[in-house]
């Protein structure tokens, strides 16, 4: 077998992995720890060029942990067509609300966790835009003075799915407002302490207001950490080729997509790691 090499993409969040074949990655338990160790640790993984069959890539999300199933618009189960094409998928429209920094799952329908991991395979790009960003959460809380981690021990935080639509449509009909306000707000902790005893902030475009704070006070700081947690120096940014693969740790990672044309063919597929860890 050849050997997996393992190289930083950015000081704070990812790195590629080279030398590994489709056809290794199921072949041998270690390659799935290697990969899994390496994710911990950065946060992203990008395998350039690698073309995996759909059916592959579920496998391997089912090795790592438990995917989700949920109706994909794709016929192997697992997979899920990332496109702004509405003919492929109905829910195309609520797409563009990943083009602000976000955590998935920060606002559940029945207050289920965040998705451990998600993975995508480009299978068409964008002829402009559609890069994906990624900073690492552990990285924003570990960047911290001690007297701001003191402050922010407490701190709780409501996330909206409303807050992180009207982002994206400011003037939502009724029947918008209603449908997004299905999804409850839900509060989490500004600091999340994981099982592993590493630490991260809990932030981004759902996180609408501080707990007992001043809401504007409040709402400021969460810019402000934003701002710091995705200045440029932080970001790890994916320029999309056909044939890529890459893994993000959700539980550590918010991730955007930059704004691309509804009518691009760009199409990625998407298999998702259920999560196991509540933030707390
Ligand atoms: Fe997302």
């Amino acid at each position: 077998m050849s050997t997996i090499v393992v190289e930083q993409t950015g000081k704070s969040i990812g790195a590629q992995i080279s030398g590994l074949a489709p056809d290794e990655l199921l072949k041998d338990e270690s390659v799935v720890v290697t990969v899994t160790d390496a994710l911990e640790a950065n946060g992203v993984l990008v395998f350039r060029d690698l073309n995996l069959d759909p059916k592959v890539q579920v496998a391997l999300c089912e090795r790592m942990g438990e995917v989700d199933y949920s109706e994909g618009h794709h016929p192997v189960p697992g997979i899920y067509r990332v496109t702004r094409d509405a003919a492929k998928n109905s829910a195309a429209e609520y797409l563009k609300g990943t083009f602000h920094w976000h955590i998935d799952g920060c606002t559940p329908l029945h207050g289920e966790p965040p998705q451990r991991a998600t993975m995508l395979s480009a299978k068409a790009v964008a002829e402009s835009g559609g890069d994906t960003e990624f900073a690492s959460t552990y990285a924003a809380y570990d960047d911290l003075g001690d007297d701001e981690k003191a402050q922010f021990e407490s701190l709780r935080v409501i996330h909206s799915f409303e807050a992180s639509q009207r982002l994206v449509r400011p003037d939502p009909t009724p029947e918008e407002l209603a449908r997004w306000r299905e999804r409850p707000d839900k509060e989490h902790p500004l600091v999340w302490r994981h099982r592993s005893g590493r630490c991260s902030l809990v932030i981004g475009v759902t996180a609408d207001h501080v707990v007992d704070m001043d809401l504007d006070a409040g709402r400021a700081l969460l810019a402000r950490l934003l701002a710091r947690s995705t200045a440029p120096d932080r970001v790890y940014r994916h320029h999309w080729s056909i044939g890529d693969f890459v893994i993000w740790d959700n539980t550590g990672v918010m991730h955007r997509v930059e704004p691309y044309d509804p009518s691009s063919a760009r199409e990625m597929h998407r298999t998702t790691m259920s999560g196991d860890e509540p933030i707390q």
